[in-house]
């Protein structure tokens, strides 16, 4: 790849801070002979407040240009009486779609210097790598019919209602299954599909499509398991886990729980793929208003989705791991942000200056 070109995307609340933090990452490993050229657009509630729209065209042509997506984060409470479809989310699933997008990657690791952070005992934790692979384009989220009315019938009659349509078709569910069982092939070998076979039809198709392709995967070994349950093992013994499969909807629960197990969200990135090698990466925790232009985010989610991104979509895999040692490195000093501050050896600081020391040790 001759010079890649990265969106940045940097969206709203504490989104700019982090993604300010990947880039000069990014632009730092031109001294490691990187060279990209960074543009930037808007996306979410600023693109809707300055173009009228939460992905304005010229943002999604340069998602379309570029060779990778780097994504901040979006939603804004104050644009929630907006018709859904100019709602600043709508920005990340138009992405998605546009991209091509159908699988979410996201891996969650727990150091055994890092399991005191988690809200688990660090015995549970400690040593702890997973990766849930949820699929991004189907199910409730997009399965029609979906909409409002008066009940048409039933015991509640007459009164409003919602309806969505949980759905999925064979080849949906084999594309990101396939890409489950070339990751579990990648790592240790070993396979949970998630759902609700139990009660659900779409379910019931998804299970017997992931058994059938289990048939080109006799090195993996393949479970099943309920979602309910599959959310307690998560909470009880996480490190049983290599890889989870699972639809859309059980996996924005699940890689959210999973990623909530590091002791915060702030640490695990997340990349979306889809057939080629254009991806879209995310530190996939929300805008956080609350804190957002104090200084007081963790960037490292952010940072560590770029370096998923110099792996998956620019064949930087040399980068990649400079970047995540730097962040190891980092961390093992004892730099914290706010929000897993405290401890023995550990030292308060800033978004910045955690991007600032990350990016000193890329060396
Ligand atoms: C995520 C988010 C999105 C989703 C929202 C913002 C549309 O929660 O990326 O997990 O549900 O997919
Ligand atoms: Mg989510």
């Amino acid at each position: 790849m001759a010079r890649p070109l990265i969106a940045l995307l940097p969206g709203e609340g504490i989104g700019p801070e982090i993604v300010a933090q990947a880039r000069k990452v990014l632009v730092a490993l031109q001294r490691h002979g990187f060279e990209a050229d960074l543009e930037e657009a808007a996306v979410g509630g600023v693109a809707y407040e300055r173009f009228g729209h939460p992905l304005p065209d010229a943002t999604r042509a340069l998602a379309q240009r570029a060779d990778a997506v780097l994504f901040g984060a979006v939603g804004d409470a104050r644009f929630d009486h907006l018709d859904r479809a100019l709602r600043p989310e709508r920005a990340l699933l138009g992405l998605r779609h546009a991209l091509g997008l159908f699988a979410n990657f996201k891996q969650v690791c727990v150091p055994a210097a890092l399991a005191s952070l988690s809200p688990l005992r660090a015995e549970r934790v400690a040593g702890l790598d997973l990766l849930v692979v949820r699929e991004l384009n189907g199910d409730v989220y997009t399965g029609q019919p979906r909409g409002r009315r008066l009940s048409p019938d039933g015991p509640f009659v007459g009164q409003r209602e919602g309806f969505d349509t949980m759905r999925y078709a064979e080849g949906e569910v084999r594309r990101v299954a396939r890409l489950a069982f070339e990751a579990a092939r990648q790592r240790r070998c070993r396979l949970t599909s998630v759902d609700k076979a139990n009660v659900l039809e779409s379910s019931g198709l998804w299970r017997a499509v992931v058994s059938e392709l289990a048939q080109d995967y006799r090195d993996v070994e393949l479970t099943h398991l309920y979602a309910d349950n599959a959310l307690m093992q998560l909470l009880t013994r996480p490190t049983e886990f290599d890889v989870l499969v699972t639809g859309n909807l059980f996996g924005d629960l699940l890689s959210d729980a999973a990623s909530v197990l590091t002791g915060s969200i702030g640490l695990a990135a997340s990349a979306m793929r889809g057939d080629g090698p254009r991806g879209m990466y995310e530190a996939g925790h929300g805008t956080a208003f609350d804190i957002a232009g104090q200084d007081r985010a963790n960037p490292i989610a952010c940072i560590r989705a770029a370096a998923l991104m110099l792996r998956h979509s620019l064949a930087r895999a040399d980068l990649a791991d400079r970047v995540e040692q730097a962040v190891a490195q980092v961390l093992a000093q004892g730099l914290r942000t706010a929000e897993i501050a405290g401890g023995a050896h550990t030292v308060q600081v800033g978004t910045a200056a955690m991007g600032d020391a990350i990016t000193e040790a890329l060396g």
